[in-house]
Order: structure tokens, then C-alpha cells, then sequence
């Protein structure tokens, strides 16, 4: 039990698929674990724990932004004793050659959050996933079109100007979405593995969205990606 988390050590899985929406999570564990469990309600963000093709995995949300996740997520692995996490989210395009409902993995997070100099002094801007989980992927993935790149981690989703071009030049920046850099760098502080696959949802180039609805049905192939890949060891 941890502060935010009221599980028994032994109710959270070793690998952990994390969406950022309590309600993708519940959707996640009914449609694709046999057995589950809620082992956690703190707050409202249900915790699940099931098996996908009988590996143990548990599915829960990390809220929006870097604080929220840097909270579960160094829970997770420290306390819990995770080993993997795989984020699964959205993300908006920087790019035009990304469109909506492609799909990116994240190898690299940059970020002007604060989030890891105040976590250990680390001052670094960008961090990297693990390429253990990214290999896994991309081998489930096969010819599945998935986009390996940087990705930026903003701190600030409404922007008085959002001038992303800079950040497309500068540190090759091909989406934007909340997470990662906190997600990374306790994975990395932990001796852990982590990740993000990522879906567009919106994009600053085109300016085109996509609404809820088409969101919950397109975005089962990531999800897919996701569960097959944390269990294949
Ligand atoms: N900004 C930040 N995070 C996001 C966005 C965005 O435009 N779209 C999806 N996640």
C-alpha cells in the first residue's frame, strides 16, 4: 500500500500497461483480460489486474501531465516493484507527415519540465525509453506502421503561442503529448523499463481532431500493440 495506491503488493502486476484515462483503463481490462481484478481505488483510478493470454498484466491510468504520472509511475517501480510500463496515449503532430491515427514510439522524450531536475538534480532535457521494450514492439508491430522518434512532453496543454517549430528544428520534436519525461526518468532512476506507444489524435499542422468516439475504436491498435508486446519476454 503506498500513498496513493491501496493494492497488496502481490495484486500489481510486473508489467503494467498505462493509459492516461481511468476510463481507457477499464475498457482496456474488459475487453482484454481474462479474470480481473480491481485492486485499487483510490481517487477513482481503478486499478486492474488480470491475465492477457495467461501473462499477468494490470492496466491503470496516470492521469494527466508529468506530475500525476511521476506520482504513480515511481510508485509502481519502486514500491510495487514493476519492472515494465508501457504508456499508451495520445498525441498531437508536429509534423504533416504524421496524420491523424498514425502511430509513434517514443525513443526519446524532450521536456522543459522541472520534473527530473527536482526529482534528483538531473538537469537533462531529453530522456530515453528503454530500447529493450522498443524492440519488443517493433517486432510485434512487424509491418505495422510505427514511427520511432523524439517526442516532446509539455507541461502546458493551452498555449498562449505555441511557436512548435522551434522545437521540430532544434530537438527533432515529431508530436506532443504530456507524460513521457517523468515516465523515463523514473524508469530510468529505478533501474526500469518504460516506453510510450503513441496515437494522433489532433494535429497542430492540419489543425484537424478526432472526436471520442472515433478515439475509443481506432485506438485499440496501439492498445493491441501494447499487450502483446509486454508479454512477449
Ligand atoms: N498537446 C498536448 N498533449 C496532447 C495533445 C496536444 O495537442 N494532443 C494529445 N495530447
Amino acid at each position: 500500500m503506498t500513498a496513493h495506491i491501496t493494492a497488496k503488493k502481490e495484486e500489481i502486476a510486473k508489467k503494467v500497461i498505462m493509459p492516461g484515462d481511468p476510463l481507457r483503463a477499464k475498457m482496456i481490462a474488459e475487453k482484454y483480460l481474462d479474470n480481473f481484478k480491481i485492486v485499487s481505488q483510490v481517487r477513482g483510478n481503478n486499478i486492474y489486474t488480470g491475465t492477457y493470454k495467461n501473462v499477468l498484466v494490470t492496466i491503470m491510468a496516470s492521469g494527466m501531465g508529468c506530475p500525476s504520472m511521476g506520482i504513480y509511475s515511481y510508485e509502481l517501480f519502486k514500491f510495487y516493484d514493476v519492472e515494465e510500463i508501457i504508456r499508451v496515449g495520445s498525441c498531437g503532430s508536429y509534423v504533416k507527415e504524421l496524420n491523424l491515427y498514425d502511430l509513434v514510439l517514443a525513443e526519446k522524450s524532450y521536456s522543459e519540465s522541472t520534473y527530473a531536475k527536482v526529482q534528483n538534480g538531473n538537469s537533462e532535457e531529453i530522456i530515453s525509453s528503454s530500447n529493450i521494450l522498443n524492440n519488443k514492439i517493433l517486432d510485434v508491430a512487424k509491418d505495422k506502421k510505427i514511427t520511432l522518434g523524439t517526442v516532446h512532453c509539455s507541461d502546458v496543454f493551452y498555449k498562449e503561442n505555441n511557436d512548435f517549430h522551434n522545437l521540430v528544428e532544434k530537438y527533432n520534436c515529431l508530436v506532443v503529448e504530456m507524460e513521457t519525461f517523468a515516465l523515463f526518468h523514473n524508469a530510468n532512476l529505478l533501474n526500469k523499463k518504460a516506453t510510450a506507444i503513441l496515437t494522433v489524435s489532433d494535429s497542430l499542422v492540419t489543425k484537424e481532431e478526432t472526436t471520442p468516439l472515433e478515439r475509443e475504436r481506432k485506438f485499440l491498435d496501439m492498445i493491441e500493440l501494447s499487450l502483446e508486446a509486454i508479454i512477449n519476454d
